[in-house]
């Protein structure tokens, strides 16, 4: 995630272009990522260009309980992912037929992200999964235990009105002693740092 000094995702210009070029190094197999930080774009998504699937690009996952995203054919044709999946409940509201979208109904109320990463983990040829999240999914997967890795892009600001989203979500998980991976600093104040869950 990129973050500001205080732990917010948003409420600064992030560094996008060096964000994906560190989160490259994934080379991930899916993309998960949640419904509100998708509708946070899905407005300028809708008016971009639309070169169509990335045939080597990852899977775009998006929890999505409450049905709420509607531009699944934007995000396919947008270049950056091979295709798109969406996570729905049993409590999901109906969706318009024949969308444009494969679906795993995975939980009652919300999406159960265990049986989820169970689900996609079934799907075949998807090991590395990266979370794109503005702080409430991650720290739901925190809380599930189901996080192996962290990343941060520090960026030298501290932003935001005390509500502004956390990396961690709203309630932090306690770990006790998470192990240093890599840090690394760059030129404009920005830092890197991965740390990895214990088992
Ligand atoms: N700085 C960064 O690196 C970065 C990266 C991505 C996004 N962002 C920004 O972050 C903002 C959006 O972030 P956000 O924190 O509001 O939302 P989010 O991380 O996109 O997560 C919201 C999604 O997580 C699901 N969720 C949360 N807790 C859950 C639980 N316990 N069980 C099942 N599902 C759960 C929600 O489910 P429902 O569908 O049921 O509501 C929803 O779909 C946007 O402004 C975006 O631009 C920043």
């Amino acid at each position: 995630m990129a973050i500001s000094l205080n732990g917010a995702t948003t409420g600064f210009e992030p560094n996008v272009g060096l964000f994906y070029e560190l989160a490259a190094s994934w080379h991930e197999d899916a993309t998960l990522t949640g419904a509100d930080t998708i509708l946070a774009q899905e407005q300028a998504l809708a008016a971009a260009p639309r070169p169509g699937p990335a045939k080597d690009g990852p899977l775009l996952i998006v929890v999505d309980g409450k049905g709420r995203v509607r531009e699944w054919e934007a995000l396919r044709n947008a270049g950056h992912w091979s295709d798109v999946l969406a996570l729905h409940a049993d409590a999901t509201p109906a969706r318009p037929p024949q969308r444009a979208v494969r679906e795993l109904i995975v939980g009652h109320e919300r999406v159960d992200l265990p049986a989820a990463l169970t689900a996609i983990g079934e799907l075949g040829g998807i090991n590395v999964v990266r979370v794109d999240s503005g702080g409430a999914l991650t720290g739901a997967l925190l809380q599930a235990g189901l996080i192996d890795e962290i990343s941060l892009l520090v960026h030298p600001c501290m932003t935001g009105p005390p509500d502004s989203r956390h990396w961690y979500g709203t309630e932090p998980t306690a770990v006790d002693r998470l192990e240093h991976i890599a840090s690394k600093s760059f030129n404009d104040g920005l830092v890197w740092l991965r740390y990895r869950l214990p088992k």
